[in-house]
């Protein structure tokens, strides 16, 4: 079987994607799989040496022209499967999903649709309040908004503090714990600055709790405690920021809860083979989905390794079971 791993990307997740392609990597030889790693970015210039894929290239290197060059090359013609290390956009919103659809190669996770949706926040809280899923309550600015009603209907849904993000990004990056309505202004605009959408929703003060679905099967759940409050880009990457649960301290039934409101949401977006589902939990147990992850980090600080390592599961054996059944 010969994997093409891609990893890195253009997405403002490239980092994060190099750090989940490098456990994926090694996992994937120790299973003595043939493994080529391609950066989609970089098209047909390909570093010589493969470790030069995990360093920081160079921004006129990249882009997303080079996808289209690279998935139709002749580099691919003997590749089964790809296993998706990427994160974010052209990696996780389904666009390089239709490349490989188009090319007739088969790759790990979810398909086209679901990855789409799944990128969009709003679009998936949409979905999951039809499925009985609870999100936050929320409010939408688009790149021409007004500010007065903007705040006007953040101080009547919301409230402060509240949490803006760009619509369709992952791990935190653009988003803000706005405190008061001082700081919405600027808290938009960054959001806006990565997207057409800022989503604010009502910051659920509790906890904060992850649920990893392996092959439609939820695995135990994990706690979060970031030790700087907030469960931010440095928090979640930093070694030290955050301890990590599992399976999380919390009674029984709240963890069932969890778990089936996460299977709900899997189902509800369409996922395939795997997905982290996060969630807040208030005071009074009750849960607010904050998003589905198509493909979560598989860095050395990831959440669903944490998970499957509590359900006995390791993580090459992980890592074979999102490969095999890319191949079904
Ligand atoms: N978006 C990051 C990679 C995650 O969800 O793990
Ligand atoms: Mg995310």
């Amino acid at each position: 079987l010969k994997v093409a791993l891609l990893l890195g990307g253009i997405s403002t997740e490239k980092e994060v994607s190099r750090n989940t392609a490098k456990s994926i990597l090694s996992a994937l030889r120790k299973l003595n799989y043939d493994v080529i790693p391609i950066d989609p970015a970089l098209g047909l210039k390909q570093p010589k040496n493969e470790d030069d894929l995990f360093i920081q290239q160079s921004p006129e290197n990249l882009s997303k022209r080079n996808y289209i060059e690279i998935i139709n090359s002749s580099v691919f013609d003997d590749i089964d499967v790809a296993f998706l290390a990427l994160h974010g956009q052209y990696g996780e919103d389904g666009i390089i999903q239709s490349l490989l659809e188009l090319r007739g190669i088969k790759y790990t996770g979810s398909g086209v649709l679901t990855n789409a949706l799944a990128m969009d926040k709003l679009m998936t809280k949409i979905v999951l309040e039809f499925h009985g899923v609870k999100t936050a309550e929320w409010v939408v600015a688009e790149k021409k908004y007004d500010l007065n009603e903007i705040q006007k209907q953040v101080y009547e849904k919301l409230n402060y503090p509240c949490v803006v993000k760009p619509n369709d990004q992952g791990s935190s990056v653009g988003l803000t714990f706005c405190q008061n309505e001082n700081q919405l202004k600027d808290a938009i605009d960054l959001a806006l600055k990565f997207s057409n959408k800022a989503l604010i929703e009502k910051y659920i003060q509790g906890r904060e709790l992850t649920v990893a679905i392996l092959e439609d099967k939820p695995l135990p759940v994990v706690e979060i405690k970031p030790k700087s409050g907030f469960y931010d880009y440095k928090s979640k990457y930093t070694s030290g920021m955050s301890e990590y649960i599992c399976p999380a301290e919390i009674p029984n039934e709240v963890s069932l809860k969890l778990q089936e409101q996460a299977l709900i949401a899997f189902k509800a977006v369409g996922c395939k083979t795997y997905s982290r589902i996060d969630f807040r939990l208030n005071e009074k147990n009750e849960s607010y989905c904050l998003e589905i992850n198509t493909l979560p980090g598989m860095t050395n600080f990831s959440l669903v390794p944490k998970a499957a390592n509590a359900a006995g599961i390791s993580f090459e054996q992980l890592i074979e079971k999102i490969l095999i059944s890319s191949l079904e």
